[in-house]
């Protein structure tokens, strides 16, 4: 389908007017299902790389809870917290023009009662973001419902659940058996139900990924869950290559960001220790009038 600047499309109900520089709308994703167009989503956490990411078209800014991993160097995604989230939202707002910005909400933020719940959603929505996601399902369906009803987007996310469901089960496949595939069939109704605009599905086998997708209205986001979804997220660092501390199988490496920068780095220490850097293209002069005149002054100070 063609989509022109400055026309308007619509499909089941949703309007979209068409601008080169439009800001995604939640509106935007869902025509994205409904028109069968892929949704693209990835993470950041600072403003260069959401400018970058903004550009380059993706759909979904992710500011995910996985900073705690490639950002701040935590060994699992349960250590960090609002105040540190929140940060990396404002970053990412400030680079962001076009794409939609989820926030993910934390360990911690959403489990001690509904009140509180809803005050840290909100803190992520005055930081910049367009929605939040949370992990969890129909222990979550209450507070899903909660936020809808405020205004507040939610995108949901099950399968593996890595700030709780790894400490019981790790990091392995779910929907490998027909019991825990209903489950997750169940509990991706009940969150559309319930009022999620979007679910992430981790690490699901994808023929439940798929079954998954087509009885959802809403859009199924995978990682690692097959290419049958209606759009598909990855963290930013694995893509490029730069968080080395360990590669699942299911991400697809862009570039070896890491290798480039190391030679860099590299390449500047050498260039600092033999003197090759700063060079005259990089060095500003004082004018030949002023160095004469402080000359002059640092002998008549009996200095120079
Ligand atoms: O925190 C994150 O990056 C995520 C994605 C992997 C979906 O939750």
């Amino acid at each position: 389908m063609e989509y022109k600047k400055g026309t308007e499309l619509e499909v089941r109900g949703i309007r979209i007017p068409q601008t080169g520089n439009h800001k995604t709308t939640i509106d935007d994703i869902r025509m994205k299902k409904a028109t069968g167009n892929r949704i693209t989503m990835i993470t950041s956490y600072d403003y260069c790389m959401a400018k970058i990411c903004d550009m380059a078209n993706v759909d979904i800014i992710l500011v995910g809870d996985s900073a705690a991993t490639v950002m701040m160097g935590y060994e699992t995604t349960r250590s960090i917290t609002m105040e540190e989230m929140l940060i990396f939202c404002k970053a990412v707002k400030n680079g962001t023009r076009r794409a939609l910005i989820v926030g993910d909400m934390p360990f911690g933020s959403y489990q001690s009662g509904s009140e509180n719940a809803i005050s840290n959603a909100i803190r992520f929505i005055q930081s910049g973001c367009d929605a939040v996601k949370i992990e969890g399902g129909i222990e979550i369906i209450d507070f899903v419902k909660r936020l809808s009803e405020l205004g507040i987007p939610v995108m949901g996310h099950i399968g593996l659940m890595p700030q709780t469901s790894s400490i019981k089960h790790g990091f392995s496949l779910r929907g490998g058996t027909a019991e825990e595939a209903m489950k997750l069939i169940r509990e991706a109704k009940t969150l559309e139900e319930a009022g999620a605009f979007s679910i992430v599905l981790e690490k699901v086998t994808s023929e439940v990924a798929r079954i998954i997708s087509s009885k959802s209205e809403i859009p199924i986001i995978g990682i690692a869950s097959g290419v049958l979804l209606d759009g598909q997220v990855l963290v930013l660092q694995d893509l490029l290559g730069l968080y080395t501390d360990f590669r699942p199988r299911f991400v697809k490496k862009y570039l070896n960001l890491s290798e480039i920068i190391t030679n860099a780095v590299t390449a500047y220490g050498n260039d600092v220790r033999s003197g090759r850097f700063p060079s005259e293209a990089h060095t500003f002069h004082m004018e030949k009038l002023q160095q004469e005149h402080l000359m002059k002054l640092l002998s008549t100070n009996g200095t120079a």
